[in-house]
């Protein structure tokens, strides 16, 4: 189950880029208050609200934790975050003032967060045990230990993922598991995604996408 297999390849990836103006204006709104940037970029691929499209690789932003949101910018800007599909961000970070940045993590941060949906009951209680119960064999702590019982994470840094896509889901844990993605926080993610098989990384995303 290799991670190229879910969503748009690269190539496709950085096709959307191209045809999408990133704009180094100001820190500027719409008239109905959604920065300039977000409705000429981000929106693309985010949702306007935050909110991205089923079945794509892209994630929702809706609801996240600001502090987090501003530790990935940065990630992205420095390409200190290099997982295979970060180069697309960073081509749309690298035109941002420091005042667009904080725009955006506002903005983004105070949307409604997406609910849940439930695709597979059976994939989606498998998840659960996993969530709750972790992998002691294995030596797994609970995910419920950071991201909370609610899946509403614990700010500043454990990030939300109540409600997130699971194609993008099954990346991250993919790309924690082969290093490709490299876990800020002491690396944790990387040790706890090691533990995980494709199967399990499968259920854990529905059972997130479902909450
Ligand atoms: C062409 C599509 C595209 C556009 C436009 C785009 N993004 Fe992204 N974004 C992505 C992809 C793909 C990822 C996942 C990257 C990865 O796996 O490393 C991502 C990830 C992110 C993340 C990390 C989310 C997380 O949970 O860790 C943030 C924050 C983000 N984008 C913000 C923005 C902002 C702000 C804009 C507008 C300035 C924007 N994006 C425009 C495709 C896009
Ligand atoms: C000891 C704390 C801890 C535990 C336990 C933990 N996580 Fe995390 N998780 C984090 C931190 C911190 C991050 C942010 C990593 C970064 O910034 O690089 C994160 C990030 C993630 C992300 C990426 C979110 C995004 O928006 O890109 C996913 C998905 C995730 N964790 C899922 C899980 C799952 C599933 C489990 C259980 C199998 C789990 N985590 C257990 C601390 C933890």
């Amino acid at each position: 189950m290799a991670s190229a297999a879910y969503g748009s390849t690269l190539a496709e990836t950085v096709s959307t880029v191209s045809a999408v103006s990133v704009t180094a204006a100001t820190a500027s709104v719409t008239a109905s208050g959604i920065p300039t940037v977000v409705q000429s970029t981000c929106m693309a691929c985010h949702g306007m609200q935050g909110i991205a499209a089923d079945g794509g690789m892209f994630p929702n932003l809706a609801g996240q934790w600001r502090p987090y949101l501003l530790r990935q910018l940065d990630h992205f800007k420095t390409h200190t975050r290099s997982d295979p599909q970060s180069p697309i961000m960073w081509g749309m970070v690298a035109p941002l003032t420091a005042a667009q940045i904080q725009q955006v993590a506002d903005y983004f941060s105070a949307q409604k967060p997406a609910s849940g949906h439930v695709y597979d009951p059976k994939l989606v209680a498998e998840g659960k045990k996993l969530y709750f119960g972790g992998l002691p064999d294995k030596h797994m702590p609970a995910c419920m230990a950071c991201h909370g019982a609610t899946l509403a994470g614990l700010p500043p840094y454990f990030p939300r993922l109540a409600g997130q896509k699971r194609t993008y889901v099954i990346n991250q844990l993919t790309y924690f598991k082969s290093g490709q993605r490299v876990a800020t926080h002491k690396g944790i993610m990387q040790y706890v995604a090691s533990r995980l098989n494709s199967t399990q990384i499968t259920a854990l995303a529905a059972y997130i996408r479902s909450r």
